[in-house]
């Protein structure tokens, strides 16, 4: 319950490695107040997302972090409160990017007004969010990928993996997901439909890749990095087409990984092989989020993209549940807390 204050959960330390319980405070502040053309919102849902590690500082990332003492970042479902905005009304559900607090103000840009009519309201920070949005950009605006070649994913079961899994499917491509997990790669192969899943945590992996990549990988999809790649990498076709969408693996790192170095080997395959690597960040491209969003919709609404999310209730169990992403007991469903 909000208490009559703003309940915030703010960064108290950058962290050591994984993120820890005491790298986040709760603080209760005062509920912001408006002037004309502003909009006061309470948020109902939070998204968890793995980019929210990078967002505390002291990793791999060389992107913007949030400064010690301000609320940890990522989007919600929020409904407004009180509006003195023409465009917002008291009760309109909104998507924001206000984080880990109950309640902040907009000026209006930075929120979409929701239609819970055309998707449920989790989906906006799922399938219509920044997750599907990810998937999208990636299979959409970074390559185009030609029916009919191989498609690798990484971390295929998750919130964006499992959805630029289904993008591939529907561009008429053969998908192959790889996640850590026997109920993960059932997931895949039985509900999504992939053309194939492994299981990167089996002892026969590179096997297991072999036999699943007879002709090769055309294009490769990465949301994680890691020593799994040096397998894959192998598999690259002349001309492949790699999307850097994110490396969980290392996002805690700040030291350089120890062992084989495989850097050279990379370099080698990229210049026989014509490897075409690119990477993006959404921040960078809202603007084509309306493309998105009009592609999109009717592929959930009509459940020819499938999504599964989790709900964990209550304010108070937010930062367990961003540790639960890189401690390996997420089960691949998109997490979403909701606020009690
Ligand atoms: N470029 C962008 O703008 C953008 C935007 C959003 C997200 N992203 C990136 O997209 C990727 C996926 O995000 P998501 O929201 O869909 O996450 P997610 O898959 O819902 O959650 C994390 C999953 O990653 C896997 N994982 C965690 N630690 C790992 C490790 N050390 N090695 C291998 N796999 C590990 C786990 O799945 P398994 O059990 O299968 O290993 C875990 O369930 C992330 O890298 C994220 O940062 C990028």
């Amino acid at each position: 319950m909000t208490n009559g204050k703003n309940r915030q959960y703010v960064l108290a330390a950058r962290p050591q490695g994984p993120a820890k319980r005491s790298d986040f405070k709760l603080i209760e502040a005062d509920i912001p107040s408006i002037s004309d053309g502003q909009v006061l919102f309470r948020n109902t849902m939070f998204s968890i997302d793995p980019y929210q590690r990078n967002l505390m500082g002291n990793g791999s990332s060389e992107w913007p972090t949030i400064a010690l003492g301000d609320p940890m970042g990522g989007p919600t479902v929020a409904v407004v409160e009180e509006s003195k905005h023409p465009d917002f009304n008291v009760g309109d559900p909104v998507q924001t990017w206000s984080g880990w607090q109950d309640f902040a103000t907009s000026d209006g840009p930075d929120i979409r007004k929701l239609d819970p009519e055309e998707a449920p309201l989790s989906t906006a920070l799922g399938p219509l969010g920044l997750n599907g949005f990810s998937a999208w950009y990636g299979m959409t605006k970074v390559h185009t990928f030609k029916p009919g070649g191989t498609l690798v994913v990484t971390g295929a079961a998750g919130s964006v993996g499992s959805i630029a899994a289904q993008l591939g499917k529907l561009r008429g491509l053969r998908v192959v997901g790889i996640a850590g997990g026997a109920k993960k790669v059932a997931f895949l192969r039985e509900d999504l439909g992939l053309d194939d899943a492994i299981d990167y945590r089996a002892h026969n992996f590179a096997d297991r890749v072999r036999r699943a990549l007879p002709d090769g990988i055309d294009a490769f999809f990465e949301n994680v990095g890691g020593p799994i790649f040096p397998v894959l990498m192998e598999h690259f076709n002349r001309d492949a087409k790699m999307t850097i969408c994110g490396t969980i693996s290392d996002y805690s790192e700040t030291e350089l990984p120890k062992g084989i170095n495989y850097l050279p080997r990379l370099i080698t395959l990229i210049h026989y092989r014509f490897v075409d690597i690119k990477a993006f960040a959404t921040p960078y491209v809202m603007d084509t989020m309306p493309e998105f969003l009009a592609e999109m919709t009717p592929l959930v609404k009509q459940g020819k993209v499938k999504y599964r999310e989790e709900f964990i209730d209550g304010f108070a169990k937010l930062p367990e549940a961003m540790m639960s992403l890189f401690d390996g007991t997420h089960s691949g469903k998109k997490l979403i807390v909701r606020a009690d």
